[in-house]
């Protein structure tokens, strides 16, 4: 049976991000040459997310990601990784500057029972950061490492 338009439920730009992923790891091996890998996990639906940044004077530069996750997670996280490296990359002394929500909206929503799939690309970020942190000693950054969901 084929999908047919009117049963599919995403919107064009989510299936664009679905079909054509940005800044995406798709090879078993882990990439080598960045600065520092976060992970995150979600007990809702049992998917992952790996990401990997690479710093240069407090900015996220470069970013790979990798997922074991549905259409939703892949959508947020290509979204997420557009909006890090445009301009000269995010600021790692700020609080996370793009929200889920942020992305939600960019993507033209999401089925709500995918919002949680929308923050694993988001804490993943937050965990490669805090990584950053603790290898670099940097107690002046304010990030965490992010809570596991509880479900
Ligand atoms: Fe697991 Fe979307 S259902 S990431």
């Amino acid at each position: 049976m084929q999908i047919e338009e009117q049963n599919w439920f995403y919107s064009p730009t989510v299936k664009e991000h679905f079909f054509k992923p940005k800044h995406a790891w798709v090879k078993d091996k882990s990439p080598t040459g960045y600065d520092a890998y976060g992970f995150y996990g979600s007990m809702k639906c049992g998917d992952k997310m790996e990401m990997w940044i690479k710093v240069k004077k407090d900015k996220i530069v470069d970013l790979k990601w990798k997922t074991f996750g549905c259409a939703s997670a892949i959508a947020s996280t290509s979204m997420l990784a557009t909006k890090i490296k445009k301009k000269s990359g995010m600021d790692i002394k700020k609080d996370l500057q793009i929200t889920p929500m942020d992305i939600i909206k960019r993507l033209g929503g999401l089925p709500s029972i995918k919002i949680h799939c929308s923050v694993m690309g988001d804490k993943a970020l937050q965990s490669a950061i805090y990584d950053y942190k603790v290898k670099n000693k940097r107690e002046d950054l304010k990030v965490e490492k992010p809570e596991e969901e509880k479900h």
